[in-house]
């Protein structure tokens, strides 16, 4: 049994590693020109149910995440980004490389609904190309990266630049959510978009419309914040959401850049011998009898003169109020006595009545037949103080 889930495990890995070989896509592309790749979420939607079609005869549309890493790394390389809005949207892998070189880039698909994972393969090899001498950046102000990076829209955009720049010579280099630039998160309401911005290239020097940009008048305009009329005949926005923010558009003239500063000059690596290490002299002796009386003899004094003024308060100033206490004393104690005479009085007042005593008063007594009882001897052991203790039918007085 063993053996064969194990035989069946290694089919499995080899059935798993063909697909896996099936399931590299290879690019090669230059330097200095923007790359994307959309992760088509109906391609994995086939690789997570491939028989679904067949014998369901239902086609599913499954949300889905991707993560991206370059093979053997824990993120992608520096100059490629990944974005996906919506795990209902496509996916999208975009970037300018900088340099020559080979990326593997692995990407997983992870289905929402079912929780599947799938795996797909990119060798990306970058040439080395020489970068477009003139570059211009316009910005974008009513899109999002997810809506550029789809090919048809990067070919609108594209043909509108070659318009504007008037020749046929140009090419994508850098497209960037303005989020990645600075740029704010927009309120959630219709007609508020992130923006971004689109670099473009070409061989060719900027047509009149672009140079417009460099002249004082626009850029005095721009800075008072006016709203910027477009040069006249430089309209070339087909689409109005992908018209340019003029007052945000860059040329940049790669031949007139002043050239790299020489690299420094690399040394043996080896410090030079520079002698034995001399201590400094001890520093020179410091009074501190200043710092003592600061830090010393003034809260000392502050302190004591606290403690006696404490002591006059406290022993001083109480003598009235010990005085006071007596005199309260005093009153008590006649307010006492007085009642105390008065009680005398009232008892001999009443002793002196020829009425007998009520029975009450008498040391033992029956209420019912009016009997007296016998004086209790309390004192002997044998009778226990509460009758009732021992007959709970009985009287709670003592019997005869
Ligand atoms: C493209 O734009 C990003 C974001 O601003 C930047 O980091 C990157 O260096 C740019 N690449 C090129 C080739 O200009």
């Amino acid at each position: 049994m063993a053996g064969c889930g194990s035989r069946l495990f290694f089919l499995t890995v080899c059935v798993a590693t063909l697909l896996g070989a099936n399931a590299e896509i290879k690019f090669t592309i230059p330097v200095g020109r923007f790359f994307t790749y959309e992760l088509l979420r109906e391609t994995f939607q086939n690789d997570f149910e491939p028989l679904s079609k067949l014998y369901d005869g239902r086609l599913y549309d499954d949300p889905m995440t991707f993560k991206c890493n370059q093979q053997s790394f824990p993120d992608l390389p520096e100059w490629l980004r990944f974005t996906q809005r919506h795990p209902l949207d496509n996916g999208f892998l975009y970037g300018t490389p900088t340099s020559p070189g080979k990326s593997i880039i692995e990407i997983f698909a992870i289905n929402k609904r079912s929780y599947k994972t799938t795996k797909e393969i990119l060798v990306i090899k970058i040439t080395a190309e020489k970068l477009m001498p003139y570059q211009a950046e316009v910005f974008i102000k009513l899109r999002e990266i997810e809506k550029v990076l789809p090919s048809s829209v990067q070919g609108e955009i594209k043909q509108d630049l070659q318009k504007l720049w008037d020749t046929e010579n140009l090419e994508i280099v850098n497209i960037t959510n303005a989020l990645d630039r600075g740029g704010r998160v927009p309120l959630p309401l219709a007609g508020h978009f992130e923006g971004v911005y689109v670099k473009v290239g070409s061989e060719h020097y900027f047509s009149d419309c672009l140079l417009r940009v460099l002249t004082v008048q626009h850029q005095r305009q721009c800075s008072a914040g006016s709203k910027v009329k477009i040069p006249g005949g430089c309209n070339f926005c087909s689409i109005p959401s992908n018209c340019i923010s003029w007052c945000r558009t860059q040329l940049f003239d790669l031949t007139k850049q002043e050239p790299e500063p020489p690299p420094p000059a690399v040394g043996s690596g080896i410090l030079e011998d520079g002698g034995d290490f001399d201590p400094p002299e001890s520093p020179p002796s410091r009074d501190f009898f200043p710092d003592y009386m600061v830090t010393v003899i003034v809260p000392l004094i502050l302190a004591i003169v606290l403690c006696l003024m404490l002591a006059y308060i406290m022993f001083g100033r109480r003598e009235g109020v010990v005085k006071r206490n007596a005199r309260t004393n005093q009153i008590q104690l006649y307010h006492h006595q007085t009642i105390h005479e008065n009680t005398e009085e009232l008892r001999n007042m009443a002793g002196n009545r020829s009425v007998p005593p009520p029975l009450s008063t008498l040391p033992m007594f029956n209420s019912r037949t009016g009997d007296r009882g016998a004086p209790l001897q309390s004192d002997s052991p044998r009778i226990p103080l509460i009758m009732a203790q021992h007959d709970p039918y009985s009287d709670t007085l003592p019997r005869k």
